[in-house]
């Protein structure tokens, strides 16, 4: 029977790091998956993880499960993070933010939601999480690479056209994967005006918190979004924001006015969870929660955080400023946030940078801001250019 299987595809962004890896250059350079990485290259386990993962060593006393919801004090703690004090929701533990999406897109089946409107372009796993718990997904065009412009008119037109009363709209709730484009405030007026007319319910995908102008500054649109939208969902990883990548630590929050209703919306996302996995892991939730009750290690884990945004800003403006001559539109690069730009290559540019150069990013040219230092900036800076005068 196993042998009618077809073999899926690798994950094009996932098998760039085996692939970076292999190439024995001394000079390649890791622009692919979304890590942090310091000047020196390295992805640090955060000072505040480190001393919140020793004080669990010594006071924790078992390893029975914590229960099917996952860790309570992680939940309310992530949440205040995410959503900030006095904000009502039904919230779980997650497998990491993929997690949440999941959930999220098995809860929007389960209350009759169909469809899921997905701005390109996105993250390359948005589209496969949400078909997988059969949503059918329908995309428009929200940046354009070439001018680097955010193309709000397309997403209010689009949806004005063609979203129909309970449909999900993602939105990524802060530092754009893989853009770096933002909306800004009258945008986001504007989708949240949508959204109420037509009915809509939004899924803010929220994954960069603190790496675009700050902790509580990232999180404003989607804390004026959830004062306004009644009914929501929040799915929030921790894989960035605490450094915990491999811990698989987030969660999702679903809101609603009622009560009674947030009961059963948690219900629903405990009972998807435990058909799936039936419990999520303890640890990055133990850390985050041990960090985020303790004032000493919270001031700690966010003067790293603030020294980490501080480093892709500076690193955002050598390469906005390299990179201009080829394009003006390039200057964006600035002023985008987050982890991430999009650099209009072609994939023929794409592997001769790769293979010529080191220079490793995705076919789509997301480049990691984050993974490059100033030792490496100038050269990749020269190589870009270089390959683009070859045409
Ligand atoms: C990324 O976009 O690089 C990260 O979110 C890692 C991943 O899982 O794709």
């Amino acid at each position: 029977m196993f042998e009618t299987l077809t073999r899926e595809a690798d994950d094009p962004l996932l098998a760039l790091t085996p692939l970076f890896k292999a190439d024995p250059n001394p000079a390649k350079v890791d622009l692919g998956v979304g890590v942090y990485r310091d000047d020196l290259g390295r992805t640090p386990v955060f000072r505040a993880v480190k001393r919140a993962e020793a004080l669990l060593l010594e006071t924790q006393e078992t390893k029975a499960y914590v229960g099917p919801e996952g860790d309570l004090a992680f939940i309310e703690a992530f949440w205040n993070f995410v959503a900030g004090e006095g904000r009502d929701a039904a919230g779980v533990q997650t497998v990491g933010g993929t997690g949440a999406l999941r959930l999220a897109a098995e809860l929007l089946r389960r209350s009759g939601s169909s469809r899921i409107f997905l701005g390109t372009p996105t993250w390359s796993n948005h589209s496969a999480i949400f078909q997988a718990a059969g949503l059918s997904v329908v995309t428009y065009p929200l940046f354009d690479v070439a001018s680097q412009n955010l193309l709000a008119g397309e997403m209010m037109s689009t949806l004005a056209d063609r979203a129909q009363p309970g449909d999900a709209v993602l939105l990524h709730a802060s530092c754009h994967n893989p853009t770096g484009a933002v909306m800004d405030d009258a945008t986001w007026a504007a989708v949240t005006e949508m959204i109420l007319r037509k009915g809509l319910v939004p899924l803010l995908d929220s994954a960069y918190q603190g790496f675009g102008t700050g902790i509580e500054s990232d999180a404003a649109p989607l804390r004026r979004l959830l004062d306004q939208v009644p009914e929501t969902i929040v799915a929030a990883s921790a894989s960035k924001s605490f450094g915990l990548y491999r811990e698989r630590t987030g969660a999702v929050y679903a809101t609603s006015p009622s009560p009674a209703t947030r009961d059963k919306l948690k219900s629903h996302l405990v009972t998807v969870g435990r058909g799936s996995y039936s419990m999520p892991p303890d640890h990055g939730a133990a850390v985050v929660r041990t960090i985020l009750t303790d004032p000493e290690l919270r001031e700690d884990w966010r003067t790293e955080l603030d020294e980490a945004r501080q480093r892709i800003t500076a690193m955002r403006a050598i390469l906005a400023e390299g990179l201009s001559p080829l394009s003006p539109a390039l200057a964006a690069i600035a002023t985008q946030q987050g982890m991430f730009s999009l650099l209009p290559l072609d994939e023929r540019r794409i592997i001769e940078l790769r293979q010529r150069s080191g220079i490793y990013m995705p076919l789509s040219g997301r480049i990691n801001i984050a993974g490059l230092n100033s030792g490496q900036a100038p050269g990749v800076i020269a190589a870009l250019r270089a390959h683009a005068a070859r045409g």
